[in-house]
């Protein structure tokens, strides 16, 4: 019985050790933020890249952008940033909140 009791504690230990560790292993828990940083700031990147587009602050964060480009519209952004970030083999994880292994609609760093 003391053994079975070691083993289960044991088996406890890893699994919190390995919670911890699958925590630790987000290497972006904000997202967009935590890589759109000095030359990939958004607003040195959107005006180099979209001359014409509206301006962007330098604080401006992913919030700030949803403000005009809203889910579901016109301007919604998982058309165009989705697929070049596709390209750039970036997981799903870096910028969604994942349940079960899939992204959800879901954002990281989106206030709600
Ligand atoms: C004031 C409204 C506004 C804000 C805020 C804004 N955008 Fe835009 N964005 C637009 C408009 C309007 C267009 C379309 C005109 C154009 O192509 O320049 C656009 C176009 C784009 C495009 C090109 C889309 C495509 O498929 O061609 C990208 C990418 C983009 N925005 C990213 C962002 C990001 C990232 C942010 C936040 C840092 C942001 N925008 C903030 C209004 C906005
Ligand atoms: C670079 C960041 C980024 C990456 C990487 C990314 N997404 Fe997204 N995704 C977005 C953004 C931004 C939206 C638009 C969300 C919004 O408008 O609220 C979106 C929207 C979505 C949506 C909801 C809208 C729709 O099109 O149905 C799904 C589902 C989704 N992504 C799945 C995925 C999956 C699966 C992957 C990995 C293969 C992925 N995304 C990778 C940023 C990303
Ligand atoms: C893991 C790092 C990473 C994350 C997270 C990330 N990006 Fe990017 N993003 C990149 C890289 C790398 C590029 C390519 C830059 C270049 O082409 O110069 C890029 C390019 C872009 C571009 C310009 C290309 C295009 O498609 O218009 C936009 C806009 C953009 N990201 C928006 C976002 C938004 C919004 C989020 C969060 C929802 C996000 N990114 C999350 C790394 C990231």
């Amino acid at each position: 019985m003391k053994k079975l009791g070691m083993a289960l504690g044991l088996v406890a230990c890893f699994v919190m050790a390995f919670g911890v560790l699958a925590v630790a292993a987000d290497k972006y828990p904000n997202g967009c933020a935590d890589c759109h940083v000095k030359e990939l700031a958004f607003q040195p990147l959107i005006k180099k890249l979209y001359p014409k587009h509206p301006g962007v602050s330098p604080t401006m964060d992913i919030n700030g952008c949803l403000k005009c480009h809203k889910a579901g519209s016109k301007l919604a952004l998982n058309t165009k940033m989705h697929d070049s970030h596709q390209k750039a083999k970036i997981a799903c994880d870096a910028c969604h909140i994942m349940k079960d292994g899939k992204a959800t609609a879901e954002l990281k760093g989106v206030k709600k």
